[in-house]
Parts: structure tokens; C-alpha cells; sequence
């Protein structure tokens, strides 16, 4: 069964849950084969991905796992990943945005342990078979920066069609070396974000979490 581009777009959020049901390579395959049609600024097509299941993914679990440590032990992250400053706008929504995930789990803002284990989940790729990691070239500009946001959402749309669920995952940048160690990609290669997939866990109260968005008067001004 298809569904609407509107469909995929309104169904999509972030699975923060999985089943651990194996993806099979070939529909992943299938995806990125699609999803290579993105546009990008003088079709430069900047995207790196790398796709990762089975053996590699779990030597990547256990070496992120080895590194979860409290008190922290990060990596530098390779760039900045909030806007700096921030609007009030902006600040009030990645707020809204962390409490939400905490307080979906009843980790209180006090509990900073708690809050350190909940991020760790993201290094187990939320239980997830599969993960996508998305890298840029040292030289790549903004738009080209723009461009591999274009193709996650590509791909985003298409694991949705295909009845997967993801999450985008900027936080494995604080573990940028150990996927660059796992996976063998060269150092000059910036992380961008990885891609959990899988099939989402209907049990578990996460998934069923949707984030809000501001209203088009936020953001949208009409010119006739
Ligand atoms: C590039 C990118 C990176 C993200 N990084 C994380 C992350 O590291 N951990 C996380 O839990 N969610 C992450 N998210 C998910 C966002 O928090 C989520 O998209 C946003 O709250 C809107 O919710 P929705 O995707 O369910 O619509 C990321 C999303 C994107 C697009």
C-alpha cells in the first residue's frame, strides 16, 4: 500500500522505541536508490551515508556502550549544533522539546543522571536493527549543509511510506570518533547526524508522543 507524500509527511515522528525485527538491507538499499533523486544546489549532491545492521551495528552498540560513562566522556562535537544565540522562539522550543522526551519517561530536570542515561539510548539506536550515518566533506557550505537535511527527510519520508519508523540523531556527534573508528570513514569526514530504523514498538507510550509546531503566523509571511 502507497501513501500521499501529505500522508507520509503528517504520519512521520521520531520513533524513539523499535522492535528489534531485522530491516532487510534490500528495501534500505531500495530507499537510498530513491532517495539519491533529492535536489540538491547544482546537483552537487552532497550526501555521505553510511548504513549499518547486523554485526557492524552491535560492535558500534557495545563501543558507544563502553563509553557511556557518568560522568561523561564526549567527544568534541564536530560543529556547533544550536543556534548561537538562540531566539527566544527557538530557546523556548528546544526546551518544550527536552521535557517532553524526559517527562515522557518521568526523568525529572533535577535528575541529571537520569537525563545522561536517557541520551545513552540514543547510542543504542533506541533498540533499533538499523542506523544510517550521514557525513559531510570538510569543504561543504551551507547550502551543502542544507542539501543532506533535504535527503534525511528524503529518506525519512521513505522509510515512513515503507512502514518504518526513525529518528534523525544529532547526539551521536558527542561519539563522532568511535563511529568514525567502527565504521572505517576516513577523519576528514564531518558526522552529521545518524538515522535509527526500524519498525516502531506500538507498546510503548514514547512513540505515541507528538511534537507540537508553531502556528504559520509564526513563521509564514504572504506578499500579493
Ligand atoms: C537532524 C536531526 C537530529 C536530531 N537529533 C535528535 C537526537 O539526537 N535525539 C533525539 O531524541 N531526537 C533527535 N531529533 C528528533 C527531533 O527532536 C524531532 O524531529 C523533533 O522534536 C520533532 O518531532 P517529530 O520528529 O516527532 O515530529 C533530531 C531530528 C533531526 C531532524
Amino acid at each position: 500500500m502507497t501513501i500521499s507524500v501529505t500522508e507520509a509527511i503528517r504520519t512521520r515522528r521520531s520513533t524513539r522505541a523499535f522492535l528489534p525485527t531485522p530491516v532487510p538491507e534490500g528495501l534500505l538499499r531500495e530507499i537510498l536508490e530513491t532517495a539519491r533523486r533529492a535536489p540538491s544546489n547544482s546537483n552537487i549532491q552532497p550526501w555521505l551515508a553510511h548504513v549499518v545492521t547486523g554485526e557492524t551495528l552491535a560492535r558500534l552498540k557495545a563501543a558507544t556502550a563502553a563509553r557511556s560513562t557518568v560522568p561523561p566522556a564526549f567527544d568534541e562535537r564536530p560543529y556547533p549544533i544550536y543556534p548561537d544565540p538562540p531566539t527566544e522562539a527557538q530557546e523556548a522550543r528546544r526546551f518544550a522539546c527536552g521535557e517532553r522526551q524526559y517527562g515522557s519517561r518521568g526523568i525529572a530536570r533535577e535528575d541529571v543522571e537520569g537525563r545522561l542515561r536517557y541520551v545513552y539510548n540514543n547510542h543504542q539506536c533506541f533498540g533499533a536493527p538499523a542506523a544510517m550515518f550521514l557525513f559531510a566533506e570538510p569543504g561543504d557550505g551551507l547550502s551543502q549543509w542544507a542539501d543532506l537535511g533535504i535527503f534525511l527527510q528524503t529518506v525519512m519520508l521513505l522509510l515512513t511510506e515503507a512502514g518504518l519508523g526513525s529518528i534523525g540523531q544529532i547526539s551521536w556527534s558527542v561519539f563522532n570518533r568511535t563511529v568514525k573508528d567502527v565504521l572505517g570513514v576516513p577523519d576528514r569526514l564531518v558526522l552529521y547526524c545518524g538515522l535509527s530504523i526500524g519498525y516502531p514498538d506500538p507498546a510503548d507510550p514514547i512513540n505515541a508522543v507528538v511534537a507540537d509546531r508553531a502556528e504559520l503566523s509564526e513563521f509564514a509571511t504572504f506578499h500579493d
